[in-house]
């Protein structure tokens, strides 16, 4: 309404994942905002997530029972309240100065999992005593390995009981937007940038209040947080040793290819992350969700499965877990809500992917979460009435 009358700014209510962009990408100074939302190359691949998402379609069913419903799962013998979480993202704190504070906070009241990136921007240790249950420590193998390696010996002892490891970034890519508008991790300030946090007053005001955000857990001595360095110290060998390190769960993210899965698999992985960072590192990736099924294929039905890239609602989550994950994760989303509205704006966009994977299963015939399968694919898609009346054997589609 206010946007028709050209009062956008009295717009701030959110009740999906294109609110919040919209609200951030009028809130948030451009060169944030591009740091956020872009891909890699022509933003093929980042599209291709969301649009393939939109190409899947779900069966209705009628007459069923359907109440009460539960989202409730266990993943990796810890159990949450939603079959989605927040995905690791690296300096949050720049949409919002309190935006892993935040994070922790609503994983915590929604018991939901909040990944911490190894460029986050609080310290690992405060993430840990803000949502102890909730935590996943993300890391990033940059140079020098020793860093890293300090990294994991500080997740072990804070108390971290699962460990993400980042496969998918061997050398971080070009995003045309940051390059365009000048970002960097140290935010220098030339006239275009000036002009650009000048008009975004609201958020510089914040950010000079709470000081400029950065990778926190990199010392300012010695290992510098280098964001171009090349990160593909993160190799099979280095894998194997990180499995024999650490005790508790581990899973590899960024996995696209199920010959791949099936060698993690065989490491004694716990699970895989099926990701293609979101579109961020290569333009020519297939969409995360058009993998998922082989990958499953690959992998067995019992091995856990999460993934992410192009989750954009709450039928969206309902597609994944029917595809054949058992979690899925969601990037751009949560920085936009935090940029948008803060802890009201994430709460509000949870509230909004809750609401509308209930109902999404309530269309379904879905009472758990759980019993999500293949079964639930459109009819359309999967078989045609006219060769058989009967529903086939869905074993044999995936
Ligand atoms: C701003 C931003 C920062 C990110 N930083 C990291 C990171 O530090 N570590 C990592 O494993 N993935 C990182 N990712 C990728 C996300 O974990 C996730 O895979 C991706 O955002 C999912 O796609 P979506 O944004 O379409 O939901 C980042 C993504 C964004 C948008």
């Amino acid at each position: 309404m206010g946007a028709q009358l050209g009062l956008d700014f009295l717009d701030t209510a959110i009740y999906c994942s294109e609110d919040a962009k919209r609200i951030a990408k009028r809130r948030l100074p451009n060169i944030i905002y591009g740091f956020v939302e872009g891909g890699t190359g022509r933003e093929v691949g980042m599209n291709r997530n969301i649009s393939a998402f939109d190409n899947i379609k779900l069966q209705p069913r009628v007459l069923k029972s359907v109440d009460p419903r539960t989202m409730r799962t266990t993943f990796l013998n810890q159990s949450f309240d939603v079959p989605f979480g927040i995905a690791p993202m690296g300096m949050c704190n720049i949409v919002h100065p309190k935006a892993d504070q935040i994070m922790a906070k609503s994983a915590v009241k929604y018991k939901m999992p909040l990944g911490l990136s190894t460029a986050a921007s609080s310290l690992l240790e405060d993430v840990y005593e803000w949502a102890p249950e909730n935590a996943w420590f993300q890391l990033y193998v940059l140079p020098p390995i020793e860093h890293a390696m300090a990294l994991v010996e500080r997740a072990k002892n804070c108390g971290y009981k699962t460990l993400v490891l980042t496969v998918d970034t061997p050398q971080v890519s070009r995003r045309i937007r940051d390059l365009r508008s000048g970002f960097s991790v140290d935010f220098k300030i030339g006239p275009r940038q000036f002009i650009d946090f000048a008009t975004h007053p609201a958020w510089s005001l914040r950010m000079l209040r709470a000081g400029r955000p950065g990778p926190a857990n990199f010392p300012t001595d010695g290992a510098q947080f280098d964001r171009n360095a090349s990160r593909a110290l993160a190799n099979w060998a280095f894998l194997e040793k990180l499995r024999g390190l650490w005790p508790h769960n581990l899973i590899v993210k960024g996995v696209t290819s199920f010959s791949d899965a099936q060698r993690i698999q065989k490491l004694g992985v716990d699970a895989i992350y099926v990701s293609n960072h979101g579109g961020r590192q290569l333009d020519s990736v297939p969409a995360s969700i058009d993998i998922l099924p082989y990958i499953r294929r690959a992998v067995g039905p019992e091995y856990p499965l999460i993934m992410d890239s192009g989750v954009r609602s709450g039928e969206d989550i309902l597609k994944a877990l029917v595809l054949g994950a058992n979690f899925v994760m969601l990037g751009r989303p949560i920085m936009f809500a935090l940029g948008a509205g803060g802890a009201h704006g994430l709460d509000s966009l949870i509230e909004a992917l809750k609401y509308d994977l209930s109902t999404g299963m309530a269309q379904i015939g879905l009472k758990a979460i759980a019993d999500a399968c293949p079964k639930q694919l459109a009819e359309t898609d999967i078989f045609l009435p006219s060769v058989s009346q009967e529903r086939p054997d869905f074993k044999g589609y995936l």
